[in-house]
């Protein structure tokens, strides 16, 4: 059985694990990456696209930026659209020139893939039976099988980076963890279409038939999403269906829409918002969704699992650098500032911007007043364009062993 030792070992080469692995690397720790899934489906996986500030400003730190500068679709504002209007929100304007760029999570996992086989450090894809044990031993261990060999990797420590359905969380013992969550009574329809995105900036849709998004991944694709009953079967909508109800929602007086064009990809995600603390039992840290889930309206899940990180990296190289264990004590602390802040806004643009089956005519009402004082006030556009660039990390870049933005 081939048995291994390392320094960290992750669960999931998503962009928790491949970054921490990365992070981790800079500093000259060693891990292994284990991921059950193959190469090919975690690479073609489409998620979400929206990168904050700090989230394009740390992958640059860390050396894998060089695509995501030449491809990434910078954007220094939004628009939020209801009753037939679209509204500006400027970004650069309101919080000192800082923007968001779109470039799909699934491009960030090919450049963090990229730079870990430069390293020549372990990753194993299509793990199978993926099992941790020894959380509060010395050496914890983690155990798959790969090809037809058993393995054993023991640690000095384990990031559960496996996401929201993954088996680090389900190893901590019952009666540790604090789990917070609210589920929503609706989900997302989401399509990649090709066609050439109509507009140079997200549009956010609030219609009498619900919620619409309009973003987009190239020149070429765009990137949309219809609010839906969470358990919608996908194959009740038919490609026309789906282009006629994105028209009717986001088609706005001034005769601005989405362009038409061939559907390549179809789903519905349900949404929720959903929190176990602490992030860290003995020697196993939780980081990205593992630990926490966003709705997706704020865009915010792939960027606190890049902030989650860049926290841990910090503690670990601290703790390798000079056996200080101060910040691996304060991980779950540090995180949770900054993972309640964004639920907080994740729950906030979800709520402004959805139609609950369960409203009132005075919700109803209240709601179009909320959009319209976003809208119109100076310092509300401030609240949601901070928010949606990116509150500052909890850590600094240097304290990570990165050489800064
Ligand atoms: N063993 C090994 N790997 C696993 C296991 C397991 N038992 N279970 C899940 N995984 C892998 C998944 O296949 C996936 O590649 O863990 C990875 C987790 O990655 P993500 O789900 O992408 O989560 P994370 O890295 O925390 O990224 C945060 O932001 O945009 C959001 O929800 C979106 O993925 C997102 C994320
Ligand atoms: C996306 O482009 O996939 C996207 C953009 C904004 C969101 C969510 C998803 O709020």
């Amino acid at each position: 059985m081939p048995n291994q030792k390392t320094q960290v070992g992750i669960v999931g080469a998503g962009p928790a694990g491949l970054l921490l692995g990365h992070l981790l690397h800079i500093n000259g720790v060693d891990s292994v990456i284990v991921e059950n899934r193959s190469r090919e489906y975690v690479i073609d996986r489409v998620r979400a696209g929206v990168l904050e500030q700090g989230t394009v400003d740390l992958l640059h730190a860390a050396g894998v930026g060089a695509r995501l500068k030449r491809e990434g679709l910078r954007h220094e504002g939004l628009y939020i659209s209801f009753q037939g209007a679209r509204h500006h929100i400027d970004f650069a304007d309101l919080t000192g020139g800082k923007a968001i760029t779109v470039y799909g999570q699934n491009e960030v996992v090919r450049d963090l893939i990229d730079a870990r086989l430069t390293t020549s450090r372990p990753l194993f894809f299509d793990a199978k039976d993926v099992a941790i044990s020894g959380m509060n031993s010395s050496t914890p261990t983690i155990r798959f099988r790969h090809g037809d060999a058993d393995h054993q990797v023991q640690c000095d420590f384990i990031a559960g980076c496996d996401g929201f359905h993954g088996i680090c969380r389900p190893s901590i013992p019952d009666g540790v963890l604090t789990i917070y969550e609210r589920v929503y009574p609706f989900g997302w329809l989401g399509i990649l279409a090709e066609a050439a995105p109509s507009s140079d900036e997200l549009v956010y849709t609030y219609h009498e038939r619900g919620f619409a998004l309009f973003s987009m991944r190239s020149p070429r694709v765009t990137r949309l999403y219809l609010q839906v009953p969470p358990d919608e079967p996908i194959e009740n909508w038919s490609d026309e269906a789906i282009w006629t109800e994105m028209l009717e929602r986001m088609t706005t007086r001034d005769g601005w829409r989405p362009n038409v064009g061939h559907i390549v990809q179809k789903s519905v995600t349900p949404m929720r918002s959903f929190v176990a603390t602490p992030m860290r039992h003995d020697r196993l840290f939780l980081a990205g969704d593992a630990a926490h889930i966003v709705p997706p309206t704020g865009a915010k899940g792939l960027n606190l699992a890049a902030s989650d990180v860049l926290v841990l990296a910090r503690a670990m190289k601290d703790f390798y650098a000079c056996g200080r264990t101060k910040w691996l004590d304060q991980y779950s602390n540090v995180c949770a500032r900054r993972v309640w802040k964004a639920q907080r806004f994740s729950w906030w643009m979800t709520s402004t911007l959805h139609r609950s089956p369960d409203e009132t005519a005075f919700d109803h009402q209240r709601q179009i007043a909320d959009l319209d004082y976003l809208t119109s006030s100076r310092a509300a556009m401030t609240s949601l364009a901070e928010q949606y660039v990116g509150l500052p990390a909890e850590v600094s870049f240097e304290s990570a062993g990165l050489s800064g933005p």
